[in-house]
């Protein structure tokens, strides 16, 4: 994996090969700007979860941790999470190389801006997916703008990412791209691909790390939802038919939203998860980014990073020491993590799963009802979006008039490379924060409104050559 030039000239903060030191019996510290305790105010911590499970932490050491600097491990994060989120990628995904590592990050929005300032120099060119998470595009926009970043999409498939068009793209590059540089890292969202949905299977993923590999290439897999699961059912062509949804997708996985309940099956809770890159790599060239954002709370900012050490200490060398990542949220995190067990996590990730499961049922069963004829969508299998084609050419066309009805929605050209120049049909409706009847009723809204009279347009939008 290459670093960036920025990356190469960075170096251990010189303040930070100090803190060891403070770990040494006897030692007298009269360096570093840590603040005395005297000044934090917080005495204990109880807090109660879901279902009554208590959070105490009262250990003088552990409080006075969580109000300092957090210096541990290198300024990685805090050691007892570290090994917990170390035992879990250990277990989740078995990585095949000895070398790896794991880094705590303030979630995946995080993450991301400093893969990019240890991956990429100015000029260089990023392969995405044509259709990618609206922030993952905003955030690179300083990037296609003031430092010459060039982006190359490459086309999604109802399976994911193309890999032969991937192949293809870099097997000819100097013909099909004269003067980008050769593209270095491959960023995409593997599963429950946002917005599409699209999920790689197996063969799929293994192929793209082939060529990846056999093209020097390095992958970034975003992985929010180690926790969101928007997987999609794709056929031979749009339809309404949701009835046979598959098991896939990271730790939100939902199952069949149509099955009556007495019969779905159980939630798969943190088994049967799916393949990873990271899974896969056997010579180091995967950063994964997992967050805790989707499936405990975003506003923990809580997130973590692995892949080979090397790079990590590099990731870890571009953040103050200490200072990025809030040490209250790491000691927090991991005394809920322990207060709940194995067990309790399951509980909560099923639960979880299984609302998700329902609101997909209510959302599904209302676009049946309401956009039949109107719309086309795919059934998600998993997560918190359905992809709704619309039959316009643009779908901002339609942002006022739905403002006005008072339903939110996210118009699909902000997913594209290009948000300002393209048009895209598409909305992505999300049915995870909604209660039922709100996504009744916005569905009802919408489905109004396209038979109010919306110009019914063939659009020149063809994502994945299906439509
Ligand atoms: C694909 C993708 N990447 C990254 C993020 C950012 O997540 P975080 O809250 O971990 O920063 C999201 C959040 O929705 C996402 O969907």
């Amino acid at each position: 994996m290459r670093l960036s030039d920025a990356a190469k000239a960075r170096r251990p903060a010189l303040l930070r090969s100090l803190a060891p030191l403070l770990q040494e019996e006897g030692m007298l510290w009269l360096a570093g700007g840590l603040p005395s305790p005297l000044a934090f105010p917080i005495e204990q911590v109880h807090l109660t979860l879901k279902h009554g499970v208590q959070v105490d932490i009262t250990e003088p050491a552990t409080i006075a941790k969580s109000q300092q600097y957090m210096l541990d491990s290198g300024g990685w994060g805090y050691a007892p999470l570290l090994e917990w989120l170390r035992a879990h990628v250990a277990e989740q995904h078995r990585p095949q190389y000895d070398e790896w590592g794991v880094l705590v990050s303030a979630g995946n929005a995080d993450a991301m801006q400093r893969v990019w300032e240890t991956l990429l120099n100015p000029g260089d060119t990023l392969l995405i997916e044509e259709l990618s998470f609206a922030f993952s595009i905003s955030a690179l926009r300083p990037w296609t703008h003031a430092r010459g970043l060039h982006v190359e999409c490459v086309p999604l498939t109802p399976r994911g990412i193309d890999g032969h068009a991937l192949d293809a793209l870099l097997s000819d590059w100097e013909a099909k791209r004269p003067g980008a540089r050769f593209p270095r890292v491959l960023f995409l969202v593997p599963q429950g691909q946002n917005p599409s949905g699209a999920d790689l299977e197996e063969p799929e993923l293994r192929h793209i790390y082939d060529v990846c590999r056999r093209h020097d290439v390095s992958i970034v897999e975003d992985d929010p939802c180690a926790a969101r699961n928007s997987g999609a059912q794709f056929g031979a062509q749009f339809s309404n038919a949701h009835h046979h949804t598959l098991f896939r997708y990271r730790y939100l996985h939902f199952g069949d939203a149509t099955a009556p309940p007495s019969k779905a099956a159980p939630p798969p809770g943190l088994r049967g998860l799916r393949r990873s890159f990271l899974s896969v790599d056997t010579d180091g060239r995967v950063i994964r980014m997992d967050s805790f954002s989707k499936w405990i709370a975003p506003g923990l900012r809580m997130g973590f990073i692995s892949g080979p050490k090397p790079i990590l200490t590099k990731l870890a060398q571009g953040a103050p020491p200490g200072m990025n990542v809030a040490a209250f949220m790491q000691v927090l995190l991991h005394s809920m993590l322990t207060a709940w067990g194995a067990a309790g996590l399951e509980r909560h990730l099923g639960e979880l799963q299984l609302a998700y499961r329902h609101r997909c049922a209510v959302a599904l069963a209302a676009m049946d009802e309401h956009l039949t004829g109107v719309a086309e969508w795919r059934a998600p299998q998993t997560g918190m979006f359905v992809w709704v084609r619309l039959p316009v050419v643009s779908s901002l066309a339609l942002m006022d008039e739905l403002k006005r009805a008072k339903v939110a929605v996210v118009p699909g050209a902000f997913f594209a490379s290009d948000p300002e120049g393209s048009k895209s049909p598409f909305v992505r409706l999300s049915f995870a924060y909604a209660t039922d009847d709100d996504i009744k009723e916005g569905i009802r809204r919408l489905g109004a409104l396209l038979r109010a009279g919306t110009p019914a347009e063939s659009s020149a939008w063809n994502l994945w050559g299906l439509l």
